[in-house]
Order: C-alpha cells, then structure tokens, then sequence
C-alpha cells in the first residue's frame, strides 16, 4: 500500500540544508518612504519591522547566522538629522528586542567600529551580546558603523603589531589565520548574500568573508521583503551551482 508518512519523510530527506550563513545588505528604506510622500525616517522604521520578520524566518528555516547590514561606516556621511533618527531607532530597537530575542534563543553580535557610536549604545550592545552569550539558536550578527576595507586594514594592522612584538613569525599568516583576526573570527563565511532595493553593488560589505558567497538581488525595497522574499532568496541559493574554482 502506498505509504504517505514514508513518501513524506523521504520528501523531507530530499530538501537541502539551508546556507549556514546569510548576509543581507537591507537598502531601500529612504525610497520606500519617498514613494509615499513619507519621511526617509519612516522607511528606516518600516525596515525594522522587517528585521523582526526576517529573524523569525531565518530560524524557521534553520539559518545558523544571519549578518544584517544596518549601517556602514560611509553612512556616517548623511546628513545629522537622518543619523540621529537612525540612532533612536536603533536604541529602540535594543530597548525591545533583546528580551525577545533572548527568548527565542538568538545569540547577538555585532561588528563595526563602536568607537564612533554614542557611549549609550555601546552600553546597549554590550548588555545584548552578554545576555544571549549562551543562546544557540541564531546568530544574528549586526554591522554597524561597518566597513570591510576598514576591518581588513584593522586586522592587517595586528597583525604586523604581532610580529613586531615577536609575537607571530611572518610564515604563520595564512588565510584562515587572517581570518580570525577580522570581527567575524570564528564564524563561517557567508553562503548566500542578499541586497533589496535593485542595487547590484556590495558597498563594503564582508568583502574577505563574501569570496565565494553566492550573491541575490531582488528589486524588492528593504521595508516590503518578507519571509518569503527570504524563502525565495535560499530557494535561488539552492538552483546555484557553487563550484569554487573547480570544473562543475
Ligand atoms: C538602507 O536604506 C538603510 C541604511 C543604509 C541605513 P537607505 O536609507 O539606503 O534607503 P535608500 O537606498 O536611500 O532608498
Ligand atoms: C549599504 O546601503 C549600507 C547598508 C545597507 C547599511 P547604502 O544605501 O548606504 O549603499 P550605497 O550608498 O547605495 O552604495
Ligand atoms: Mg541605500
């Protein structure tokens, strides 16, 4: 007789495992609320909605870390105004999320130079990655005030101040060992990278790590991705051949 639970199962057994790391390049906030006759601020609000979101699709699909791209360290040059509301959603985003987040098991990181953010936030990203330091579920990794030329000319930097100090012989520098000096030491790199909003450019984003990421882009702006835009994205990842250099 035919076995549904069997046909099921073997189904199931069938789906690849989803990328272990997916980096997402959130862009199109300020044209989302230009579109409305809004306030750029309110397409930057919206985008955080879409955070809560894409967390929780992450996790359902079984996304090991997820890398948010919420701030680069060029975004510093916008103007005060837009920089400071950003900065109050940010807290605010901090302020409610952390304790939900903890619940739900996700661990947060975060990467960038903290050393041009306000003391406050600082504080706010210190309590977060202490308070989820055990959780498991996710990684959700957030760049912020992030700049990869930035952090592998920091990571160049230690690296010639261990030699000079005698600390590491020139011959030991290969490239997982420049690897763990970079902000994501210790994480994998990204399988799959996704930028909303129609541009096809990856402005500083984890440039070491992304080598072999595969890269999606979809004109969909950052506030109106959803879950299955995210879905979608991973089923396209899945369609790839990723070859790294080798014949197919
Ligand atoms: C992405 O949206 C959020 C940040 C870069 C902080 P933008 O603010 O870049 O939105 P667009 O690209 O102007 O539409
Ligand atoms: C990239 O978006 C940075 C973030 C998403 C945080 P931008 O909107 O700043 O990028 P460009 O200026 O269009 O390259
Ligand atoms: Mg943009």
């Amino acid at each position: 007789m035919y076995d549904v639970m069997k046909s099921v199962s073997s189904l199931r057994d069938t789906t690849p495992p989803p990328p272990v790391h997916v980096g997402i390049i959130m862009d199109g906030n300020g044209r989302w609320a230009q579109a409305r006759g809004l306030p750029r601020i309110e397409g930057h609000r919206r985008g955080m909605e879409t955070v809560r979101e894409v967390v929780k699709g992450s996790i359902e699909l079984g996304v090991e870390y997820l890398t948010l791209y919420g701030f680069s360290i060029e975004n510093w040059k916008r103007p005060a105004a837009e920089i400071s509301s950003l900065m109050g959603l940010l807290r605010l985003y901090l302020r409610q999320e952390i304790k939900e987040l903890d619940e739900r098991r996700v661990r947060m990181r975060f990467i960038g130079h903290r050393s041009l953010l306000a003391d406050d936030i600082v504080a706010l990203i210190e309590e977060a990655e202490e308070q989820t330091k055990e959780n498991t579920t996710l990684n959700l990794v957030v760049a912020l005030s992030y700049g990869a030329r930035q952090e592998i000319t920091a990571a160049a930097q230690n690296i010639a101040q261990r030699i000079l100090d005698k600390e590491m012989d020139v011959d030991a520098i290969d490239e997982n060992v420049f690897s763990e000096f970079l902000e994501t030491g210790g994480m994998p790199d990204p399988d799959l990278v996704i930028r909303t909003s129609g541009e096809q450019r990856i402005s500083n984003f984890l440039l070491w790590q992304s080598a072999y990421a595969e890269l999606v882009f979809t004109d969909t702006l950052w506030p109106d991705f959803s879950r299955e835009d995210l879905r979608q994205a991973v089923l396209e990842f899945h369609r790839r051949e990723r070859r790294y250099g080798a014949t197919g």
